[in-house]
């Protein structure tokens, strides 16, 4: 039976904007930075439609020169392609200014997609090092901890981001949603706020299946975006025998098979890749059965495991460390 490829299926957000449920990563090492603009276009060029980066990845001036280029070309236009980008904590009080920033550094009048990146709020502390801003991305003190803004406020930055998109007059972003939110940070947004994000983005595979999670998303009309969909750097989800198994049987990619996990669930999946080749090779959607997808749930329900387990989110609840995630 034919299938149509990952780069050609879409959803629709709960506005109403359409987003297309394969999306390109783009959280590289700082040492390949360069690179990302040509798996940008390679990937551009394989079909892809939709970039997802943020202020704190430092690629949003290379990908930025990627989409000049591609526009130069005639490859693409700007409405062809879904651009994500994200506030920082450290910006938290300061919305609309990243979001100048990104644009900016993009090149474009307007992103597709403007996320909270986490539910919390950095301190302010001068660095002029990183090279992406004149603030510490990731400020910590003598010990090595987290300085977090006592005054901060991590709904307020929802709030702004609200007033920005509900602003008539104000047309840099199409849609507002968030990212690493707990369920119990979305109930309160659903309480407080006047608008439902789109989407909250967090990390998700058969290893760590957020079946909670899904619940509750989909209940409440909200599309989950999974990242780090491969398990991260070295793509270890690659070698779950399941995925493995899967892979042959269907004779498509191992990659094939863990974007197809997320698609088929009715959510967007954002992997990564440098590689031209990788980025070509792997769009082949696969219709898993329901057995299928139980089966990729289960192999990390008992005992789900979480590869980003950033220090500085411990005070979001549900990031209390890897062996304590709840599935
Ligand atoms: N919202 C958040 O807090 C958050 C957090 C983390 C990530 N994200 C987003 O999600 C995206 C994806 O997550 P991720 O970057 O953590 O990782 P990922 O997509 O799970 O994995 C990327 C890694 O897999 C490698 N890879 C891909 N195919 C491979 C293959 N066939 N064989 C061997 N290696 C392979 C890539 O190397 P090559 O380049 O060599 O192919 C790369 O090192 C990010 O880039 C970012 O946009 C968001």
């Amino acid at each position: 039976m034919l299938h149509p490829e990952s780069t050609e299926i879409s959803f629709k957000l709960n506005n109403g904007v359409s987003v297309p449920a394969l999306g390109l990563g783009t959280a590289s090492p700082a040492d390949r930075f360069v690179d990302t603009k040509e798996a940008v276009k390679a990937a551009i060029k394989a079909g892809y439609r939709h970039i997802d980066t943020a202020w704190c990845y430092g690629t949003e001036p290379y990908i930025g020169e990627a989409l000049r280029e591609l526009f130069q070309e005639g490859e693409i236009k700007r409405s062809d392609v879904f651009i994500t980008t994200k506030v920082w904590p450290v910006y938290w009080d300061k919305v609309s200014q990243s979001l100048d920033e990104s644009l900016e550094r993009l090149g474009i009048d307007y992103v597709d997609m403007f996320l909270h990146h986490w539910p919390l709020c950095y301190a302010k502390v001068e660095d002029l090092v990183s090279g992406i801003s004149d603030l510490s991305r990731n400020p910590v003190d003598a010990l090595g901890k987290p300085i977090y803004d006592p005054k901060g406020d991590w709904l307020q930055t929802y709030k702004d981001m609200e007033k920005i998109y509900l602003d008539p007059s104000d047309h840099r972003v199409r849609s507002i949603g968030v990212s690493n939110y707990p369920i119990e940070y979305l109930q309160i947004v659903l309480d407080q706020c006047t608008v439902k994000p789109v989407v909250n983005q967090v990390e998700m595979h058969p290893r760590l299946p957020q079946l909670e999670m899904n619940k509750f998303c989909h209940d409440n009309d909200i599309l989950l975006t999974a990242y780090s969909p491969l398990g991260s750097n070295g793509a270890p989800n690659l070698k779950i025998p399941l995925v493995q198994e899967l892979s042959k049987k269907y004779n498509v990619s191992a990659n094939d098979i863990l974007i197809s996990y997320h698609i088929r669930k009715g959510n967007i999946v954002i992997p990564r890749s440098l590689n031209p080749q990788r980025l070509a090779n792997n769009v082949g959607f696969v219709c898993l059965n329901e057995g299928d997808l139980q089966a990729l749930d289960n192999v990390g329900k008992i005992n789900p495991y979480r590869y980003i387990d950033e220090d500085f989110a411990a005070i979001v609840p549900g990031f209390t460390g890897r062996d304590k995630v709840v599935g």
